[in-house]
């Protein structure tokens, strides 16, 4: 037998019974961004390596060691996309829109890739729906406010509601430099209890000892003053406000100084959102301000925040609560001879054409096995034509939920089809 070929590790195949969940997601999420008045934009999937070499940071774990890089015989050459803000920053810069604009709201929904070791909440092809908004004019807290209000309104809509928002600030560049520092200064001491991971992190990027997952490492972290000596009395004031309007908005938050993200662009406000249902890997998403990272990229000193959700976790932390109603077929027929069979094929396009979901069996087959087809398909009608019915010009048809059943005439399809759409049977 030849040999089976199957899906890439740490990706999956979104199947039809699933579909209506993600497109329910989806179309919330664009609903809800429209009203923010968030635009979408869509950038290649890939990308020059550099691009994320200088934006993530070198020695971030999604560059280090995940980023899928594409066959090149260039030195440097593609890679799929590990996150969005990246490639829209290299965007807005190469359209020059900080020039047409002050402020601008991107969206955007689609796949994301990760070489990570593939585990429950964790694929190495995932999806996100992000938002980015950056301009010069972005330097208000009540953005920081109103893009962490989007981020949570969202899963609220996707009918979440056990999650904990966490809630931080690193300060401005000089400030996260002075917080390196004092993080150095207390880890030093421990320098040979760290993991060797951790006691290159000591040197090249102090902030991603906070994260690592080894035993003896948090350990030492736990033992840790993380404080706010480090801010400066504007981030500090900055920092207030977006308390405050986040208070105005009634969104609730956890103070989490620890709370530094595993991505180097961060300046000031960060946070992340986590589903205690969820176990190991429970961030339904998380984002934040990168005050420096166009400018970095080689553009305008302007302002940015965003976020960005992962859809397949908030698929997981849905799947015990059944919450999205999915979208089900509205008629399914079902035709006892050939002369219904004909019959059923016309009125199959003419409910089409009305703007019903419909679908019929081609087969001809006995009325049982017909039924457990009608069945199968969850549609909330079936609509049956034997030769009783054709002799009447009549359909038979029966709520599957109910079990009630009426004859409706054939000769006025509109009737029918409100009939159907108002659910009057
Ligand atoms: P991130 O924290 O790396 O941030 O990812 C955001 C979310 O994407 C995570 O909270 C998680 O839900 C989902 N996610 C990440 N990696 C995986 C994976 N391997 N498998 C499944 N889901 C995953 C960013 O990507 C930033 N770009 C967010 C941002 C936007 N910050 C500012 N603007």
């Amino acid at each position: 037998m030849a040999k089976k070929i199957t899906v890439p590790r740490g990706t999956t195949d979104i199947l039809p019974p699933e579909i209506s969940l993600w497109q329910n997601i989806e179309s919330t999420a664009r609903k809800i961004l429209d009203i923010y008045n968030y635009k979408e934009i869509r950038t290649p999937i890939f990308e020059e390596v550099g691009l994320f070499k200088r934006s993530l940071g070198q020695t971030t774990e999604v560059v280090n060691k995940q980023l899928l890089e594409l066959a090149s015989n260039k030195e440097e050459g593609f890679a799929l996309r590990p996150e969005g803000t990246a490639s829209i920053v290299r965007s807005y810069i190469e359209n020059s829109i900080d020039r047409k604009e002050s402020l601008t709201k991107f969206c955007y929904i689609g796949p994301m890739f990760r070489g990570e070791r593939p585990q429950k909440g964790r694929l190495r092809q995932f999806h996100q729906i992000g938002a980015e908004v950056i301009g010069q004019d972005c330097g208000s807290p009540y953005i920081d406010a109103e893009v962490i209000a989007l981020s949570v309104n969202l899963l609220k809509e996707f009918g979440l509601d056990n999650f904990k928002l966490k809630l931080n600030t690193l300060g401005s560049a000089q400030d996260r430099e002075k917080f390196a520092a004092i993080l150095r200064e207390q880890l030093k001491p421990h320098r040979s209890k760290l993991s060797e991971d951790s006691q290159k992190r000591l040197d090249q990027n102090v902030f991603r000892i906070l994260d690592s997952k080894d035993r003896e490492d948090q350990k030492i972290i736990g033992q840790l003053e993380i404080g706010y000596d480090h801010l400066s009395t504007d981030s500090r004031e900055y920092f207030g406000k977006v308390k405050g309007a986040l208070d105005g908005l009634g969104v609730k938050y956890e103070l989490s100084p620890g709370l530094v993200r595993g991505l180097d662009y961060y300046t000031h406000t960060v946070f992340e959102i986590s589903d205690t249902s969820l176990g190991s890997q429970d961030a339904l998403g998380a984002g934040g301000r990168y005050n420096s990272l166009v400018k970095d990229l080689g553009g305008a000193q302007v302002d940015a925040i965003g976020f960005a959700l992962g859809i397949e976790r908030i698929l997981l932390a849905l799947s015990d609560k059944k919450t999205l109603e999915q979208l089900t077929l509205n008629c399914y027929i079902i035709a006892l001879d050939e002369v219904a069979l004909e019959k059923g094929f016309e009125l199959l396009n003419q409910l089409r054409a009305e703007g019903i979901s419909a679908d019929m069996s081609f087969k001809l087959s006995s009325m049982k096995s017909l039924m457990r087809s009608a069945n199968k398909s969850q549609a909330r009608y079936v609509l049956i034509l034997g030769e009783e019915e054709i002799k009447g010009n009549v359909v038979t048809l029966k709520n599957f939920e109910s079990g009630q059943q009426v004859q409706v005439n054939l000769s006025n399809i509109k009737e029918l089809a409100e009939t159907i759409k108002n659910k009057r049977v």
